[in-house]
């Protein structure tokens, strides 16, 4: 009981946490250096301990304070005391902290991390610094040993910090490092809240071409919108014409089989898809995605959570675990209208889905990264209180949720009755099989967010940090508005080949979105990110499956949701003779 709450209480934390801080400093006050992470310029993804070179800590021990939240571990931050004696506006001459004597193996390490580019990376007063190990010059390899810190203070806040490296030493087996210091403290006017704009790239996330794909989807968004409205409008209006005139035919004439298209279904339209457990399990988590995502955006919106490490990470989380009565709702009363009797396991299969996949993939990758030393190698600790997060919050939640949709919207209630026999599904021409209609259903989806992508990609394998958040709310809305336009096209077309197998179909049509989102990561990874390497690789694609997958499922449900409501919509109006 005792570890539940405790976990519910870091979780809770996560985001508060992270403002023990005050970030006012007095005169003489001590500043902390943290160190974090090493690892190769060009995937910021990769990443070890500080001390996994060979580096030394200052001689100072005292630690003041110190914090780890959970998605601090989950993202591999790894803070340790550099031991470097800093305090507020006291300026320190060059000065020696610590010194190592190489040895043949520490020379190794160290020509290796200079041969791929390691840079690491530091916190002060939690803005990240980032510094370079050493380079290579005519295939000689040289160490940078004198760290220069210029720190600039706003009356009781530091708001701006550079590091310099400089005083670069041949390497050699037998050489004796001694690296030294130097602080330099500078009166500054950066505003302590625009202290992370320097962070900021405005020049690569260009507002021009942003707003640019947002107007070219936006144009994408009315066109098919007007489209989709006009077809059917025009479409079922003849259809609802010409049945209403069957109306008036004797049922001899109708008996004769004059009828087509998707009136024709209309027994079979609402029988139950197949693996009704597994649909509905990928429909209650993918609202529950949904929803994530939506809030997510929105917090971060609201909360600029880029300054603060971890805390986006933190605030997903947290809101996933909260929303779970929503994936328990919509998966179990789905699941209970198709029929379902094993309830409980499509609780679980719902409630677990997500976090198998999440785990499943990490638990892989992990293995990779314990070979490597990364410090993305998550901890065990950590690993129990996923855990326990998943049994004791998402789980109960889940609960509440099925039993919640299981009573309140159980029941089915659809407009046309089900035939006791399944109607055979006609020969139809080529494109119009559910396998050709999947393929082709994620194309515009994926065109209207796959600039975004670029972004998003980037800011999360280089280095940055990715801030336009209303952009991205944009692009959500575009996708989903997009998605639900294209599945209502593709499902229209299915139906009038007489083909009621729509619900996996028009799932399966806007999840189809992530297979090319997928594909793209893979043109990204060749053309656009210089990583090699099988952890890197692994850690690449391992993690891009996992997004394709989250997204597939997210796109799956927007579409399947906007689909169901436009099927029940058509039949309501058919007469059932
Ligand atoms: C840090 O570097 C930037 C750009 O070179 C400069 O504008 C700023 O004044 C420097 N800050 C300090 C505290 O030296």
């Amino acid at each position: 009981m005792w570890l539940v709450l405790e976990i519910l209480i870091v979780c809770c934390l996560c985001s508060v946490m992270t403002d023990e801080h005050t970030h006012i400093y007095d005169d003489n006050e001590e500043v902390v250096l943290w160190m974090n992470t090493v690892g190769p310029y060009h995937n910021r993804q990769e990443t070890y301990a500080y001390d996994s070179l060979p580096f030394c800590f200052g001689s100072k021990e005292r630690i003041s304070h110190y914090h780890e939240t959970l998605s601090e571990a989950l993202q591999g931050v790894e803070l340790q005391f550099s031991g470097l004696d800093i305090e507020f506006k006291v300026d320190v001459p060059k000065s020696e902290y610590c010194g190592v004597q190489l040895n043949e193996e520490h020379y190794k390490t160290f020509v290796y991390a200079i041969k791929n580019h390691y840079w690491y990376q530091m916190y002060i007063d939690d803005l990240p610094i980032w510094g370079i190990v050493g380079e290579v010059t005519d295939s000689k390899y040289y160490i940078w040993t004198h760290k220069k810190f210029e720190i600039g203070y706003n009356g009781k806040q530091i708001v701006d910090v550079n590091i310099t490296s400089e005083n670069k030493v041949p390497l050699t087996p037998t050489t004796k490092l001694s690296f030294t210091y130097e602080v330099i403290w500078k009166k500054s006017n950066v505003k302590f809240e625009d202290r992370f704009d320097k962070y900021l790239d405005p020049n690569f996330f260009q507002h021009r071409i942003h707003w640019f794909s947002i107007f070219n989807s936006f144009m994408m968004v009315i066109f098919l919108v007007g489209l989709v409205s006009m077809i059917l409008m025009r479409t079922l209006r003849k259809d609802y014409a010409r049945y209403s005139k069957d109306e008036d035919i004797d049922d001899m004439e109708r008996d004769l089989g004059d009828e087509y298209g998707w009136k024709q279904v209309h027994g079979d339209v609402f029988r139950p898809a197949s693996h009704p457990l597994l649909f509905s399990a990928l429909i209650g988590a993918g609202h529950q995605i949904t929803t994530v995502v939506f809030c997510v955006i929105v917090f971060a919106i609201l909360g600029e959570l880029y300054t603060e490490r971890g805390s986006l990470l933190s605030t997903s989380i947290f809101v996933y675990a909260a929303t779970s009565p929503i994936n328990g709702y919509f998966g179990g009363s789905l699941y209970a209208r198709m029929g379902g009797k094993l309830w409980i396991r499509q609780m679980l299969a719902s409630a677990f889905m997500m976090p198998a996949l999440v785990c499943g993939t990490a638990f892989c990758i992990n293995f990779i990264a314990i070979y490597y030393h990364a410090s993305r190698a998550i901890p065990f600790s950590i690993m129990v209180a996923v855990t326990c997060i998943c049994l004791f919050v998402i789980l109960p939640l889940t609960l509440v949720g099925t039993v919640l949709g299981r009573n309140l919207a159980g029941q089915p209630d659809y407009p046309c009755r089900i035939n006791a026999v399944p109607r055979p599904i006609p020969e139809k021409k080529w494109f119009m099989e559910p396998g050709v209609i999947i393929l082709l259903g994620g194309i515009l989806p994926f065109a209207s967010i796959f600039i975004e992508m670029y972004f998003i990609f980037t800011s999360f394998w280089a280095y940055k940090i990715y801030y336009v958040y209303g952009f991205m709310l944009l692009v959500f809305l575009i996708l989903v508005v997009v998605t639900v336009c294209v599945t209502i096209v593709c499902t229209y077309f299915l139906l009038n080949a007489e083909d009621y197998r729509w619900q996996w179909t028009s799932f399966l049509a806007a999840g189809s979105t992530s297979g090319y989102v997928y594909l793209y990561s893979i043109y990204y990874f060749f053309f656009k990110t210089k990583m090699y390497g099988l952890f890197q690789t692994a850690f690449y694609f391992g993690y891009m499956a996992l997004f394709s997958a989250a997204l597939g499922i997210m796109c799956g449900t927007v579409g399947y949701f906007g689909t169901s409501i436009f099927v029940r919509k058509i039949y309501s109006t058919v007469k059932i003779d």
